[in-house]
């Protein structure tokens, strides 16, 4: 039995419980627009061609955000393409993909989707092969109200008020040599800083990320930071970081410590932003937009592309199956973020829907949930409030990867006014049961409200469309709470959420 300790004071608040957390991406890549979220003839569309069924798990998972229309995608992307009547509209070769794009789904039926889904867009801009001007005649096209030549083209295309879209990605990994213009990060910094304050020229509210590295292990990690930090800090809000993780070989112990990266992924990226703050005496703290995570079997053949003169419209690809293990990682890599909601202001887990994604779609059939959903679902809607500085201490497990590591990790929200408090924890044991003593007193709390597990006897175990849901989380009945102090019982490989409220 592994013991672990969390002590719950309402005075320790790292930041507000940020909404832009729970984001996550929709990409022109396989299906997940193509017979994901939209597909007219679908039984299930409505009258735009989308899919009702996957709205309405769109809404159940609690998203925020959506970030579009990529990804590598966006690198060699013309959105004028995907804009104006359909009939009209060409097909053209996606490189990054290789996969061919119909362009029968582009920014309009995006904005008219997010005001479905009842999300926020982040849009993303092609730095690739194009450059300011396309990035300004983009902004002008959503932003503007009207007048001019592109917000008119918008409202003659059936969107008479403008979109008003904040967030904007400026590019996509840009120093990734798979990358349609690939660029160093001298040549990046400069674009980033001249687009961006090109782009406030039409609207100066606008909140910019920069392109980080494409993970943490690139080898001009953090250079890259530094140099693009260096050229744009006054013109940009945010710095993007992206990180899959996946299981290597047998090594379960490691995989299920992948938030450890993930913790210090994000400290390290801050401590370079902030010391070039430091260097440029600088008030503004540049903020961390953490906008592609997950897990990702990127070696497997899901993720195999087309080759040749196989250019496919919308093939199945990267189209991961998740097991229960899988699930409890998810849970964890929202508990590293929740943790760093002092930095990091928006996130998206990547991708929706078909693409390595909690959403699957058959094309004409139904859409059902994988293991990943339940714990992104549960996290979304019960973080409330403020964030505390509640992390689990005590046993460890021995991993290779990242040495001894805690067996328990936790964070916990407090919401003040409904006088709530929930904890999220995993048990990274894949042994042990794990003990947890959590020290709730200062909050006042006197009820167990909800205290849901999900784990199962085999880590490994997958859902299928048609069979039993094996990360429906389970009431957790191992749990008491007396004079402020509550018991709780993990099970090993599992994610809990606990949900404490007081009566009176
Ligand atoms: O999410 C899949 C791909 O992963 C994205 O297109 C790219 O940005 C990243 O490498």
């Amino acid at each position: 039995m592994k013991q672990a300790r969390i002590i719950l004071d309402p005075r320790s608040v790292v930041a507000p419980v940020r909404r832009r957390t729970f984001g996550s991406f929709v990409e022109h890549l396989g299906r997940c627009v193509y017979t994901g979220i939209f597909e007219p003839g679908h039984p299930a569309a409505d009258e735009d061609g989308f899919r009702t069924d996957v709205l309405n798990l769109v809404r159940e998972l609690g998203v925020s955000t959506i970030r579009y229309p990529g990804g590598n995608f966006v690198s060699s992307y013309r959105w004028e393409d995907g804009v104006g009547p359909v009939a009209e509209r060409p097909t053209r070769l996606d490189l990054a993909w290789h996969s061919l794009e119909t362009n029968a789904f582009g920014v309009d039926e995006f904005m008219r989707w997010v005001a479905k889904a009842g999300v926020e867009p982040i849009m993303a801009i092609n730095l690739g092969t194009r450059g300011i001007e396309a990035a300004l005649d983009l902004l002008e096209y959503t932003n503007h109200p009207s007048g001019t030549r592109l917000s008119d083209w918008r409202r003659a295309n059936g969107s008479d008020q403008p979109y008003r879209i904040r967030m904007w990605c400026l590019g996509n990994e840009m120093d990734g040599p798979w990358q349609i213009g690939q660029k160093t990060a001298t040549e990046y910094g400069r674009i980033a800083a001249q687009t961006a304050s090109a782009m406030r020229r039409i609207d100066p509210d606008l909140q910019l990320i920069a392109c980080g590295s494409s993970h943490s292990a690139m080898p001009t990690f953090g250079d890259w930071e530094r140099e693009v930090l260096t050229q744009a800090y006054d013109q940009v809000d945010m710095i993007s970081l992206h990180a899959y993780y996946q299981q290597h070989g047998d090594d379960l112990p490691s995989f299920l410590a992948s938030a450890e990266n993930m913790d210090h992924f994000i400290d390290s990226v801050v401590a370079i932003a902030d010391s070039v703050r430091a260097v440029r005496r600088a008030d503004k703290k540049i903020m961390v937009a953490f906008d592609e995570w997950n897990v990702w079997y990127q070696d497997a053949a899901p993720s195999v592309l087309p080759s040749g003169d196989d250019w496919p419209v919308a093939p199945r690809l990267l189209e991961d199956r998740y097991n229960v293990a899988d699930a409890v990682v998810v849970g964890n890599l929202l508990i590293s973020l929740l943790r760093h909601s002092d930095r990091v202001a928006a996130a998206c887990q990547a991708q929706l829907v078909n693409v390595i994604a909690p959403i699957m779609t058959e094309p004409g059939g139904e859409a059902w949930r994988q293991t990943i959903f339940q714990p992104f679902a549960r996290t979304a809607a019960n973080a409330r409030g403020v964030v505390l500085d509640s992390r689990a201490t005590g046993d460890t497990v021995t991993t290779s990867r990242y040495g001894d590591v805690t067996a328990v990790d936790s964070v916990a929200t407090w919401d003040a006014s409904s006088r709530s408090a929930a904890v999220f924890l995993v048990n990274r044991s894949t042994s042990d049961d794990a003990e947890v003593s959590i020290e709730a007193g200062a909050l006042g709390v006197d009820t167990v409200a909800e205290c849901v597990t999900i784990s199962g006897p085999d880590p490994y175990a997958k859902n299928a469309l048609g069979e039993p849901d094996r990360a429906e989380p389970q009431p957790n009945k191992q749990v008491e709470l007396t004079g402020g102090t509550v018991a709780v019982t993990l099970s090993p490989i599992s994610w809990t959420m606990l949900r404490l409220g007081a009566a009176a």
